[in-house]
């Protein structure tokens, strides 16, 4: 019987636990729950003899895997796993995994969510605008972008993408316009939405100049990563363009700064709710435990990312 750890910072609902016991205890292993804990010490205590484990933003760096003695495999309940320290992993000789789609269409719609209210001028009473019509710039195609592609549709928006390692193809054939570049982009949509994962490439990638391209009435929406966002370069755009939101579901450092600020120009969601649904908790919690007790039983290494 292999001891399966939830390690979550940041709950999954109830109903979504409790399909993950299912897979679990179906599978005759034994489920170990670490919800909401405040203490990296509490972590380092419950990996210790734990087989497998399931997380979501949770940092697991090497002294996670240092800890984590009988540690096999680590699935992130979700698509970004840059909270996992992959070459700490790969030393321990343990398999991490992520669950790609699992959780995009929720992100997508806090996007539309977030999006709204910024067009509507954060619900102050005065006419704002509509999406309509609005040019809307999706960067990186991925399980999320295709999503708000396909919901962006419905909102009769004028919808363009790039993403650096999908063809254009693949982007046309969903009635989409792919344009050549980032840069592109950014200039032609006065709406764009960030879907790039954090990387040594990506980070800070979203600079001054970038931003300052867009057309009049500049929107992003930022449900990706924080780290992407060049902040210094975000601050000049507040400050040198007054038609200018960000709308993000990952606050930068500079939030209390930029909400004090520019308080209907900036919005930053209270936590990082995009994946927060019961949908997304379910799909992405149940397939890290069925991938898990694959894995444990057959050695299935599909979706492995180191
Ligand atoms: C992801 O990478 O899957 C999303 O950013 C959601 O992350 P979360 O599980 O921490 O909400």
């Amino acid at each position: 019987m292999a001891k399966v750890l939830v390690a979550t910072d940041k709950p999954f609902a109830a109903v979504a636990v409790k399909g993950i016991r299912e897979v679990v205890e179906g599978a005759g292993d034994e489920l170990v729950l670490l919800e909401k804990y405040t203490e990296k010490q509490q972590l380092l205590d419950a990996v210790k003899d734990v087989e497998a484990m399931i997380v979501r933003s949770d940092i697991i760096d090497a002294e996670v895997f240092d800890a984590a003695k009988k540690l096999k495999i680590v699935v992130r309940a979700g698509a970004g796993y840059d909270n996992i320290d992959l070459a700490a992993a790969t030393a321990h000789k343990v398999c991490v995994m992520n669950t790609p789609g699992q959780n995009s269409n929720a992100v997508a719609e806090l996007v539309f969510g977030m999006l709204v209210y910024a067009v509507r001028n954060f619900y102050n009473g005065a006419s704002g605008t509509e999406l309509k019509g609005k040019k809307l710039g999706i960067l990186a195609y991925g399980n999320v972008g295709r999503n708000v592609g396909r919901i962006a549709k419905g909102f009769g928006m004028d919808i363009c993408a790039y993403d650096a390692h999908c063809h254009a193809q693949v982007i046309e054939n969903d009635g989409i316009r792919a344009v050549a570049s980032t840069a592109d982009l950014f200039k032609e949509c006065q709406i764009v939405s960030l879907h790039i994962p954090a990387t040594a490439e990506t980070k800070n990638s979203i600079n001054f100049e970038l931003m300052n391209s867009m057309p009049k009435g500049a929107i992003i929406v930022n449900t990706a990563r924080k780290e992407v966002i060049d902040e210094a370069g975000l601050a000049k755009m507040f400050e040198e363009r007054p038609d200018f939101k960000y709308m993000t579901d990952i606050k930068p450092a500079i939030d209390a700064e930029l909400a004090a600020k520019y308080p209907e120009r900036y919005f930053g969601t209270p936590k990082k709710m995009g994946a927060q649904t019961a949908e997304a908790n379910i799909n992405a919690g149940i397939a890290a435990a069925r991938q898990i007790e694959d894995f444990l039983c057959t050695g299935n290494q599909k979706f492995r990312v180191n």
